[in-house]
């Protein structure tokens, strides 16, 4: 069996709850790999890893390898292959009296967590070691850790796979079609209200998503709206931000980038903007991304993006300048 280490932060967390057996259990990496894992937590609660480290042991799956709890970052993230950097605080709590509303009231709070992983990573880590973040403001936070790092090597992401599949179950509902027929999304953006899921160049059955609903009122107010806000639905229906649905999608983008895209499709994630589409350099945004199964993922060049669609990416570009600007402290 090959062998590969996997960190991941935050894991006495709910998301790492619904993802860490699933990491183990040959699902993410394949049936012919051995998984050693390291749960990365704060010191006041990395003994309840212990517990966890306990019921992965009792799934008795062949693929898992050494498991490893610490709250050490250097320890956890020291020759990974990949990093999951999960932890850090949800919206929904109370953080000293005041309610965490909006994922920019997390800007100052999580923030600053990714910059020792940041630098961790980048000393420590595989030289090609990919690693996604999860943890909110997502895009940012992957800019601050990425920025820290200092080893451009290394590929950083930050998910929006699970805006990605909010949409397509929206689309496919709303079309009466199965989900597996809708094919091409694209988050442009940041994971936040301002991300565009784009339905003109999403498909389903080969044909853009518009065109088949053929309903542009829905498309523009209601599918929008719905998708973008969904975080909070499900924070204010569950009274906890979305966990296994977070986690699901995390597995998701790490099979997404581990193997090859098939042919005419493509997914979401936010990676470095390279100044496609006229997207600021370095900018953690979301594209359509491919990947060839062999480490290189390259951002879908050429697609058509309509006055409504480019009206919607300037506003989440412009959001994510705004974060940029906000923790231009910790990019230093
Ligand atoms: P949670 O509060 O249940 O767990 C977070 C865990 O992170 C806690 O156990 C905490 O102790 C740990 N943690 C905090 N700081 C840490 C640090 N410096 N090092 C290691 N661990 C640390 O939260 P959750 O529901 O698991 O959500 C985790 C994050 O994921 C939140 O920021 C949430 O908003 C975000 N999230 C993102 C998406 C997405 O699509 N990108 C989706 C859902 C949730
Ligand atoms: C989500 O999209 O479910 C998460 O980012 C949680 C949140 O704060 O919305």
């Amino acid at each position: 069996m090959k062998e590969i280490n996997v960190a991941v932060t935050g894991g006495a967390g709910q998301i790492a709850y619904s993802l860490l057996p699933r990491l183990v259990s040959g699902e993410t990496f394949g049936v012919d790999t051995k998984v050693n894992l390291r749960l990365i937590e704060i010191p006041q609660v990395v003994d309840k890893l212990e517990g966890t480290i306990m019921e992965l042991i009792d799934c008795g799956f062949e693929q898992t390898g050494s498991l490893l709890a610490t709250a050490d970052i250097k320890e956890g993230v020291k020759d990974a292959h990949w990093v999951l950097l999960v932890g850090s605080i949800p919206r929904g709590i109370v953080v000293d009296g005041k309610k965490i509303e909006e994922r920019s009231d997390l800007l100052k709070i999580n923030g600053g967590i990714f910059t020792d992983q940041g630098e961790a990573i980048g000393k420590l880590a595989q030289e090609d070691a990919k690693i996604l973040v999860v943890g909110n403001p997502a895009n940012t936070n992957a800019l601050i850790g990425r920025t820290k790092s200092e080893n451009p090597a290394q590929s950083w992401f930050a998910m929006t796979a699970l805006d990605a599949n909010r949409a397509k179950a929206q689309l496919a509902e709303k079309a009466g079609a199965e989900i597996s027929s809708v094919t091409n999304m694209t988050v442009w953006g940041n994971h936040s209200p301002t991300m565009y899921p784009d339905p003109y160049n999403a498909q389903i059955d080969g044909v853009s998503a518009v065109e088949v609903i053929n309903d542009l009122d829905w498309v523009e107010n209601e599918y929008l709206p719905l998708v973008q806000q969904r975080g909070k639905a499900v924070i204010d229906a569950r009274g906890a931000s979305s966990a296994a649905s977070a986690a699901n999608a995390a597995i998701d983008t790490v099979k997404a980038v581990d193997n090859k895209t098939e042919e005419g499709d493509w997914f979401s994630a936010a990676v470095p903007s390279d100044g496609s589409y006229g997207i600021p350099e370095d900018l953690i945004f979301g594209f359509p991304l491919t990947s060839n199964g062999q480490g290189k993922i390259d951002i879908v060049q050429g697609i058509e993006l309509n006055d409504f669609a480019q009206a919607k990416i300037k506003i989440t570009t412009d959001e994510l300048l705004s974060e940029k600007e906000a923790v231009k402290d910790l990019l230093d």
